[in-house]
């Protein structure tokens, strides 16, 4: 059985103090039968940790290089995430992908570097509006999740975790329906079943991400090749986080 994991991207929000209340909310729901993460800022990881800390809550952080160290100022390390307190990390988000020039290449070899310190990655992939409206949804996931995935083995497929944003959904209100989100994880699996056989795909976390809220959670993740979320805007809200955690524990 595969897990269902429930991650909470909190992107460009909350300063240390503001994270650690917002952890400590989280920390306070206590009741659920899934993987719950929170993925805050770099500087708010160490509060965010103290605050999860003896709960199952895990911490995760958004992106990670894939030197050890050196001269690359503005970057950090798995090592440095990992003593933070992270066992996840974030690769590849579109917004790194649309604004911070990452591409499949460096997404790959920033998987590559996290699995090998022992981070789990959540390898986020999603087509574009223009691309869904031509038609080449499938071709651009099959490229971002091919060269995404490039050289790892099944054994490491183990800590890796897909979430499927389409990113037209992702901050726009626009959720993706079911039916489409279903469509495109499924085929991710599919495509994982070709490069590392049927048995890894079977094993899979596949998530969702896009607009992803209180209120379609549980509709989404009744869908049988939808295994959890990754949540933007509605992690930063507690009670609407607990709701998706309800959701996915009730998978
Ligand atoms: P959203 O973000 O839930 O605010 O759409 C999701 C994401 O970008 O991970």
């Amino acid at each position: 059985m595969r897990k269902t994991i429930i991650a909470g991207n909190w992107k460009m929000n909350k300063t240390p103090s503001e994270a650690a209340d917002l952890a400590a909310a989280i920390a306070k729901i206590t009741d659920f039968q899934c993987e719950v993460v929170i993925c805050p800022p770099f500087v708010d990881l160490f509060y965010a940790k103290r605050a999860i800390e003896g709960t199952a809550v895990k911490l995760g952080a958004q992106n990670c290089h894939w030197a050890e160290s050196g001269a690359f100022t503005g970057e950090i390390s798995a090592d440095m995430l990992i003593e933070a307190g992270c066992e996840y990390v974030i690769i590849g988000h579109s917004e790194r992908r649309q604004y911070f020039g990452e591409t499949d290449e460096t997404v790959n070899r920033r998987t590559k570097a996290a699995l090998a310190k022992g981070l789990k990655v959540i390898l986020c992939v999603g087509e574009l509006k223009e691309e869904r409206e031509a038609g080449t949804t499938e071709s651009v996931i099959e490229r971002q999740v091919r060269l995404g995935l490039k050289d790892l083995t099944a054994e490491e497929m183990a800590n890796v975790v897909i979430a499927y944003e389409p990113v037209w959904a992702i901050g726009t209100g626009l959720t993706a329906t079911s039916e489409q989100a279903e469509e495109v994880c499924k085929f991710i699996r599919s495509l994982i079943a070709e490069l590392f056989g049927a048995g890894t795909a079977e094993e899979t976390t596949i998530q969702y991400g896009g607009s992803m809220n209180a209120k379609n959670a549980a509709e989404l993740l009744a869908m049988p090749d939808i295994d959890g979320g990754l949540i933007g805007g509605a992690a930063l809200k507690p009670e609407d986080f607990a709701v998706i955690i309800a959701a996915g524990s009730a998978k």
